[in-house]
């Protein structure tokens, strides 16, 4: 087990070709680009946690038929110092590290004073960004960094806290048709308020607005929500939006502020200021687009905890989003590495399986309307929302299918109708070994699963002048548990989940955690960006600094 979550990855800087079987579509050209943690080890020091590792940057680029497989590392702050120092010396969220180990306890308290909002990571090994003609890898912190998508380079930092005021911010963000990026972070404790950012990136800018080249200069707040505590933020790791609304779930699986700030002079990691509250709510906030304020009903669910939202759509006069829910915040605490050992499978059950729920929120609240009654009319849902006598709105959900997780779609029905969940199986073990499409209209699975082989993200890549949601290829990154077995890029057809192809290569190749498809055959073989571009984004580079 120690080989595939342990052990640091190799690079492989020169694109390898890879061993194709089956048939490759010929319509199917572009770059799987996905990221990952590939190294938890620097010299003699090892992070705690398997979501810590820094991040490895992979892609598979698909031209006439053939795949070519790369990887690098991130060059981020992070790995440099780390590298330099040949320890860990940049604290993640499960591990904490003191750049000078020889200094003494009045020392650490002193630098205490300057860690109650840290100057976090730029370990960015969540996911890519894109970001008009930019890609970025991004974690959950402040700070995301440019990447060459073909060379995998490294490039500048960018610090969101330069256009935008927040302190974390997901690594899921939304797109909407014309490329504006939409996305969510917190700011904690800014002039006496801790508030939820919802903030909106242009695809592009008119030239005549154009001061630098970057559209992240001209990120602009969207809406802001008040967090429900000052010192107690929600844990978010994603959001939806239908043509209309964002949903937001505040949950009650929370980051205590105060914990945090002195968790470096107690010699805790952040992960320990993280605390799921059972007996409290979830919050559901409803914002509309069009005026860019929330829905002033005040809707909540039990306490849970949801990683990924999958979609969310407006009908009739309610809108249905459905998410991957859990009892409780077990899923983190069993990618401690310590858990990851021989006895996985014994050792590392979920108290909790993660199941695809079907929430409905009503738009309009009769206020005449009885105490108890449900104000969901819909009849494609048998979630329910039930008027209280204090015109609060509580919401039960329709549980539609256990034992998923990393959920995709077909991003063209994102926010709208859809009918498809493409995903990881997982039952009571968190590592996948399937993977599966859902059909929510007929509650009907397929599955695609090979022994010894550990699934990554299904992701769908729609086929030219699609018709139907499902007329496509999925996408996934195979990693074998079989030393004899190299790993593969697994090729299937989205309707009948039947095998196209695969593309193997012979490399030790980690597991990944999410990424995009870049469709088109720019760039799959430059092995360096052009001089001209180089050129301008150290120009760029320069004006961000400046601003
Ligand atoms: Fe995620």
């Amino acid at each position: 087990m120690d080989l595939i979550f342990g052990k640091n990855k190799k690079e492989q800087l020169e694109p390898l070709k890879a061993k194709v079987t089956g048939r490759i579509p010929a319509w199917l050209q572009g770059t799987l680009l996905r990221n990952g943690p590939g190294m938890h080890t620097v010299g003699e020091s090892r992070y705690n946690h398997w979501f810590d590792g820094l991040a490895l940057l992979h892609s598979f680029t698909i031209r006439d038929g053939e795949v070519h497989y790369r990887s690098k590392y991130l060059r981020s702050d992070t790995y440099n110092a780390n590298i330099e120092a040949n320890r860990i010396v940049v604290s993640e969220f499960g591990t904490m590290a003191y750049p000078d180990p020889c200094k003494n306890i009045f020392s650490k308290a002193f630098s205490y004073l300057s860690h109650t909002i840290p100057d976090f990571t730029d370990n960015c090994l969540i996911n890519i960004m894109k970001c008009g003609d930019d890609f970025y890898a991004t974690t959950e912190t402040n700070y995301i960094r440019k990447i060459d998508p073909w060379t995998l380079e490294t490039l500048q930092k960018v610090d969101y806290r330069k256009y935008v005021a927040i302190n974390l911010a997901t690594s899921h963000p939304h797109y909407d048709g014309a490329g504006d990026v939409l996305n969510m972070g917190t700011s904690i404790v800014d002039k006496g308020k801790t508030k939820y950012v919802i903030f909106k990136i242009p695809a592009t800018v008119p030239e005549a607005k154009r001061k630098g080249k970057s559209p992240l200069r001209h990120t602009e707040v969207f809406c802001s929500i008040p967090s429900r505590s000052l010192l107690s933020p929600s844990y978010y790791h994603s959001f939806g939006i239908s043509e209309n609304y964002i949903v937001f779930l505040e949950q009650p699986f929370r980051l205590d502020i105060l914990k945090m700030a002195t968790a470096y002079m107690r010699g805790v990691s952040w992960a320990s200021c993280m605390a799921f509250h059972r007996e409290d709510k979830t919050y559901i906030h409803i914002i509309d687009q069009r005026t860019r304020k929330p829905v002033p009903t005040k809707f909540y669910t039990d306490a849970m905890v949801v990683f990924h939202h999958v979609n969310a759509y407006e009908e009739g006069d309610c809108i249905l989003f459905d998410v991957i829910a859990y009892e409780d915040n077990s899923l983190y605490q069993l990618f401690y590495l310590a858990n990851l050992n021989k006895d996985f499978e014994e050792n590392c059950r979920l108290t909790s399986v993660p199941t695809l729920r079907r929430f409905a929120v009503p738009l309009h609240v009769d206020k005449n309307a009885e105490v108890g009654s449900n104000l969901i009319k819909v009849a494609s849902t048998t979630a329910t929302a039930l008027k209280e006598k204090d015109d609060q709105v509580y919401c039960q959900p329709e549980a539609l299918y256990e034992g998923l997780e990393l959920p995709r779609i077909n991003y063209a029905h994102n926010g709208k109708q859809y009918r498809y969940v493409f995903a990881a199986e997982v039952q009571w073990s968190p590592i996948p070994t399937k993977i599966l499409k859902y059909d929510i209209l007929t509650k009907s699975t397929l599955k695609w699963g090979e022994e010894c082989c550990w699934p990554a993200e299904p992701l769908f890549v729609p086929a030219p002048g699609a018709k139907d949601e499902d007329d496509g290829i999925i996408l996934s990154a195979i990693v074998s548990t079989d030393p004899q077995k190299a790993p593969f890029l697994l090729i299937l057809d989205a309707k009948n989940f039947t095998e196209l192809a695969r593309a193997s290569v012979a490399v030790e190749m980690h597991l990944d955690l999410h990424g995009l498809f870049i469709p088109g055959t720019d760039g799959g073989t430059r092995s360096q960006a052009p001089a001209e571009t180089q050129a301008e984004e150290a120009a760029d580079c320069q004006a961000a600094s400046q601003a």
